[in-house]
């Protein structure tokens, strides 16, 4: 008999690049990072539309101080692990510095290898104008595009810091024109990172896919964050545009004390906690371990 809770009810349709697209002017669009199975889970039920495995593991997972060091390989494996959870969320694999910065080729084989080996349904890459010809060669290869501009953390030398982007209105009328080169190539969404939000809403208004905000005011079309922000769960300075939902740090190192007390007073392990014999066997067990009268014999004979 079935359960009439759950009978009824379709399993929501999972998330794709086209329709992260149409949903510019109808809600806002939720996305956040993740960077394995458990991370995803949570995203996930909680309601993402979209996951990213962002080269952000560089900091918030492997305790690196930029993203610059992490490999293809690195975040193909993160992203396949997102991948196990399955999620509804579209995921958008990272791609990491000097992944799409040579050639077409080594762009298309390196974005392939995130969809081939680690499942993901569409890639990110940094950059306006100047990404414009890797762009196309991933979407000539059916790779949906996200793009990212203003702070871009892997420019992070060559920005001198991470600073706010696009304050000064010649800089901001380039971000302009690199967010309508994205377009034109065909991203389906752009990330808009640590730009006043009077620049993000102008981009917004002006282009006909999806802008997603972080650091960049409340006119965007959708906003993300990093998992480990939203949670608290790490320790050090996080950037202003940060809201902190829980602190999961604490908690856990709560949890784990309490674990450790148990460990020190012997709580822990209860008898419910604990695998137990059959009586049987252990009667037969204890007989076979007592010790027998050959051995006796043995044993005596040894001392004499
Ligand atoms: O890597 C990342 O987490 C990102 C987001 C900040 C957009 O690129």
């Amino acid at each position: 008999m079935s359960d009439s809770s759950t009978a009824n009810k379709t399993p929501p349709a999972k998330m794709t690049a086209p329709k992260i697209r149409a949903l510019k002017g109808d809600r806002k669009i939720r996305m956040v990072t993740a960077y394995d199975h458990p991370s995803a889970r949570v995203a996930d039920r909680a309601g993402a539309d979209i996951i990213l495995v962002g080269d952000s593991v560089a900091n918030v997972v492997l305790g690196r101080g930029d993203t610059l060091s992490v490999t293809v390989d690195d975040m193909v494996s993160h992203t396949a692990a997102v991948a196990t959870a399955e999620p509804r969320a579209l995921i958008v694999g990272d791609m990491p510095w000097l992944s799409y910065h040579s050639s077409r080729e080594e762009t298309v084989r390196n974005a392939g290898r995130f969809v081939r080996e680690g499942k993901a349904e569409a890639v990110k890459l940094e950059g306006g104008r100047k990404r414009v010809e890797m762009v196309s060669a991933v979407l000539d290869a059916e790779i949906p595009v996200m793009g990212h501009l203003g702070l871009t953390p892997q420019s992070v030398n060559a920005m001198g810091g991470y600073r706010v982007q696009g304050k000064q209105a010649g800089v901001a009328y380039e971000l302009i024109s690199d967010a309508k080169a994205l377009e034109e190539a065909g991203a389906f969404a752009i990330v808009l990172e640590a730009v006043p939000d009077l620049l993000a809403n102008m981009i917004t208004d002006e282009l006909t896919i999806p802008t997603i905000g972080i650091g960049a005011g409340v006119g965007c079309d959708g906003q993300v964050l990093v998992y480990h922000d939203v949670l608290g769960y790490g320790e050090g300075h996080t950037a202003k545009f940060v809201r902190q939902y829980t602190n999961l740090s604490d908690i856990a190192v709560e949890a784990m004390s309490a674990f450790f007390a148990d460990i020190d007073s012997g709580a822990f392990p209860s008898d419910a906690e604990t695998y137990h014999m059959p009586a049987e066997s252990a009667e037969v067990l204890e007989d076979l371990n007592k010790p027998h009268t050959s051995d006796l014999m043995a044993d005596e004979a040894m001392e004499r």
